[in-house]
């Protein structure tokens, strides 16, 4: 296969970045994607230019670091695939492909393709865990989980933190990884002691990291290469409500009711006010 590559480069955090066009011949079509980039980086490499940086670890669909924008379309557009799962048989020969980072302001390009998602990594340090104890598996055997909620919980636990729902919503929101997290620890006994925490403070810090508010269009799912439903945004919300409602010490933490000044039904309005 021949495919002309159009790839955002960018030196800095600081540097404005721009596409520069490649030529990419002798691609095998049972190469991954990030395989074809490999060949393309090592000749860039022999020639003496600066190869093109982008994220990869796992390369088997289960770690999260990879990640870019591929024709306009979060990990290229194949149902449930990582773009280290994506395969160049998928393209067509002569085809123009466009290569871009993840675009959203809470995820900063770092270099050409790789963006600091570490507003993730304060969002789970702001809540997704369980602060006890968990002794050995015969312990954590002890605890029977209902069937059903091991499942869902597992369907939730999927994610594997990607990004490519922010990058794929206009909001540039994280509600699909935040409801993730908040889920998959609230559906199980362990997780429950400390779900109204665990809800305030990551959707407050969700916030905080400024990523946008979700508008239901559906194009998270839509990317997810863990297939993550929107029910568990649905679920987040149910979360985020009850533990407003029964956390006294929820004011503390900056939240607060407020009427509701346009819902027709009169229903209380919930928004987060950031941490300082
Ligand atoms: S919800 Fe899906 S798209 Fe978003 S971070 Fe998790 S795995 Fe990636
Ligand atoms: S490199 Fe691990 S998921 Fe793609």
């Amino acid at each position: 296969m021949k495919l002309t590559l159009k790839i955002w480069r960018q030196k800095d955090a600081k540097s404005q970045g721009g596409f520069v066009e490649y030529d990419a011949s002798d691609v095998n079509p049972e190469m991954s994607f990030l395989e074809m980039l490999d060949v393309v980086n090592e000749r860039l490499i022999a020639h003496g230019e600066e190869p093109i940086a982008f994220d990869s670890d796992c390369r088997e669909g289960i770690c999260g670091m990879c990640g870019m924008v591929i024709n306009g379309v979060a990990h290229g557009g194949i149902r449930g695939t990582t773009v280290c799962q994506l395969h160049m048989r998928h393209f067509r020969d002569g085809q123009t492909i466009i290569i871009e980072p993840w675009r959203a302001r809470p995820f900063p390009v770092i270099k050409d393709l790789v963006v600091d998602r570490g507003a993730f990594d304060r969002i789970v340090q702001a809540g997704g865990f369980i602060s006890v104890n968990t002794g050995g598996a015969p312990d954590a055997n002890c605890i029977p989980v209902p069937k059903t909620s091991a499942e869902e919980a597992m369907d939730a636990a999927a994610c594997i933190g990607c990004g490519a729902c922010v990058a794929a919503c206009k909001n540039a929101s994280a509600m699909l990884f935040v409801a993730a997290k908040v889920s998959h620890l609230a559906i199980l006994p362990q997780g429950k002691p400390e779900r109204e925490r665990r809800a305030l403070n990551m959707v407050a810090k969700m916030d905080q990291e400024g990523f946008g508010n979700c508008t239901v269009t559906g194009s998270c799912e839509a990317v997810c290469p863990k297939e993550i439903s929107l029910d568990f945004i649905a679920r987040m919300n149910r979360e985020f409500g009850r533990a407003l409602f029964r956390d006294k010490a929820a004011s503390s933490r900056g939240f607060k009711v407020l009427d509701s000044k346009g819902t027709a039904d009169g229903s209380a309005e919930v928004r987060p006010k950031p941490l300082n």
